[in-house]
């Protein structure tokens, strides 16, 4: 019998689509590595096969964080790309199907609120196949979002949720989820961050922009409800460019935001105060969130990463899906009418703010490893 057996070994599919879901996976390729290696002739042995649904695709997109993560190169890339919400969920849904009808896997894994966590769970609970949801449970409670419809389908219908924090188990019991289908594991990304953290260091990027630690606002805004109304990104920009008077400001433009820059003929007047610049990676953005004097965002991931380095962080959005890292951490929510009072009281507050949260210790891929080999 082949070491490899069907019944000595546990088979995964693992989903990675956009962005943020790829700090996400690295962890857990790296706790199956050091499974494998540790348990060689131990059961279970852990294979998986990595799908990309290829909803983010350009180079600082995707391929950066590939390379400065260590993910090996994707088994499967369904090549979906851009389109609307419709699109680009029904051409993950037609992709991914055969995928998990060829690989028959124990469990799907996905991560995060992206429309590619939602098809490929919708997928497998249809085919029947277990699929565990790693950052389930979290709740904006708005559902104006496209990423809440995301999280409440996919937690909805997935058989294991595994919660960054007790906000989140709360979040699950109030909509009626067994306790047994929940299990707290941390934060996954805080693993990813750890493990880079020195490689992050090194790279120095502020200097890069001729920036000094401490003196620098670090910026970014992809949420359609910030970028696709012409008044509204106009004013923050407006605003942005206030600040860089006093600080500052390096903002690394997704995509989607620099479209939209073009689209409404927006000519935000650039200096070496006010950098608007390509989209950076991982490293990159580490760097600059633990050196920054303050964060200014709209992206999930990035109100954790401040709050795991204490750097305060202006989140420009009416509520948050991560209450703790309001509650123990350095964040705080604002708007762009708000804006400038906001600001000033940052400056008027210790460079450093908030506390850690629970469970942020590096150790939540092991624990996500645990549960599915235990099922
Ligand atoms: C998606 C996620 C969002 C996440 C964000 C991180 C959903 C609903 N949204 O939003 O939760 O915070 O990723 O980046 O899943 N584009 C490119 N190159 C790319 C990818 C996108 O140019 O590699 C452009 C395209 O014009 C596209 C636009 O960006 O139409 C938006 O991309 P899309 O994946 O639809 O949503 P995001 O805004 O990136």
């Amino acid at each position: 019998m082949p070491s490899d057996s069907v019944m000595d070994s546990l088979n995964l599919i693992l989903v990675v689509g956009a962005r943020p879901n790829f700090m996400k996976i690295a962890p857990l390729i790296k706790a199956i590595g050091a499974h494998n290696n540790q348990a060689k002739n131990a059961p279970p042995r852990v294979r998986f096969t990595l799908v990309h649904t290829g909803q983010h695709y350009d180079g600082q997109m995707s391929d950066v964080f590939f390379r400065e993560l260590g993910i090996p190169q994707p088994d499967i890339n369904l090549g979906v790309g851009s389109g609307s919400h419709a699109a680009q969920t029904a051409g993950v849904m037609e992709g991914f199907e055969p995928v998990c009808q060829q690989v028959k896997p124990d469990w799907v894994v996905v991560v995060g609120d992206v429309n590619s966590t939602m098809a490929c769970t919708l997928v497998a609970a249809k085919l029947g196949i277990q699929v565990a949801h790693v950052e389930a449970g979290l709740r904006s409670f708005d559902r104006t979002m496209p990423e809440e419809i995301n999280r409440v389908v996919t937690d909805a219908i997935a058989d294991l949720l595994l919660t960054p924090s007790a906000d989140a188990d709360q979040n699950l019991q109030r909509e009626g989820v067994p306790a047994s289908r929940i299990r707290m594991v941390g934060n996954i990304m805080i693993d990813a961050l750890l493990h880079h953290l020195e490689a992050a260091r090194s790279r120095m990027t502020h200097r890069h922009f001729g920036l000094e630690e401490r003196r620098f606002a670090y910026v970014t805004l992809h949420r359609p409800s910030n970028v696709d109304g012409r008044e509204n990104l106009a004013a923050i920009l407006h605003e942005l460019e206030r600040l860089s008077h006093k600080l500052p400001v390096l903002f690394p433009v997704h995509p989607r935001t620099r479209q939209r820059i073009l689209d409404f003929g927006l000519n935000p007047r650039l200096s070496t105060a006010f950098q608007l610049i390509e989209p950076i990676g991982y490293l990159d953005s580490l760097c600059l969130t633990e050196r920054a004097r303050l964060v200014l965002t709209d992206s999930g991931g990035l109100q954790e990463e401040s709050t795991y380095f204490r750097t305060p962080c202006l989140t420009l959005r009416p509520n948050t899906e991560r209450p703790i890292t309001i509650e123990v951490g350095s964040n705080r929510l604002t708007t762009p009418q708000r804006l400038a009072a906001d600001l000033d009281e940052v400056f008027a507050q210790p460079e450093r703010l908030g506390q850690r949260p629970p469970l942020w210790d590096g150790q939540t891929a092991q624990r996500v490893l645990g549960h599915l080999i235990s099922g």
